[in-house]
């Protein structure tokens, strides 16, 4: 995966949320590239910390546009975003210990990760604010 692998299937159609995403994305294929180019455990570590940094910027700046626009999924959503950042500390731990070298395996566990949210939970973020939006 990398940051031009951008579909229009990940679009909610929220400019301010895709492009948080593709930033998202970006970050990533940010750690994808230090896998493959074996940058060393200080380079992963630290494109790892910006990976969370910004899963963690983007989840608050979601919420607060859920809340902002009264989403009734929004708890169910937010509880999803807890275990999306247990996750990502889980990808740190196999990274560390060893178990996932492979920057397919890391592709694979971010595909699942991130890809997945935005297209079946985020995306229902865009449609609710689409049809508030309606007359
Ligand atoms: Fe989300």
């Amino acid at each position: 995966m990398s940051y031009p692998d951008w579909t229009d299937v990940l679009d909610i159609g929220l400019p301010i949320l895709d492009d948080q995403h593709k930033q998202l994305l970006a970050v990533a294929d940010d750690l994808l590239n230090a896998i493959a180019r074996d940058e060393g455990e200080a380079a992963l570590k630290d494109t790892f910390e910006r990976l969370k940094a910004y899963t963690r910027y983007h989840f608050k700046e979601e919420e607060a546009y859920m809340t902002r626009i009264g989403y009734p999924g929004q708890s169910e959503h937010s509880a999803e975003h807890v275990l999306l950042l247990i996750r990502v500390n889980t990808l740190w731990r196999l990274i560390e210990s060893g178990q996932i070298v492979s920057p397919k395996g890391i592709s694979l566990f971010i595909n699942d990760w991130i890809v997945e949210h935005i297209m079946h939970k985020d995306a229902m973020i865009g449609e609710y604010a689409r049809a508030l939006r309606q007359p």
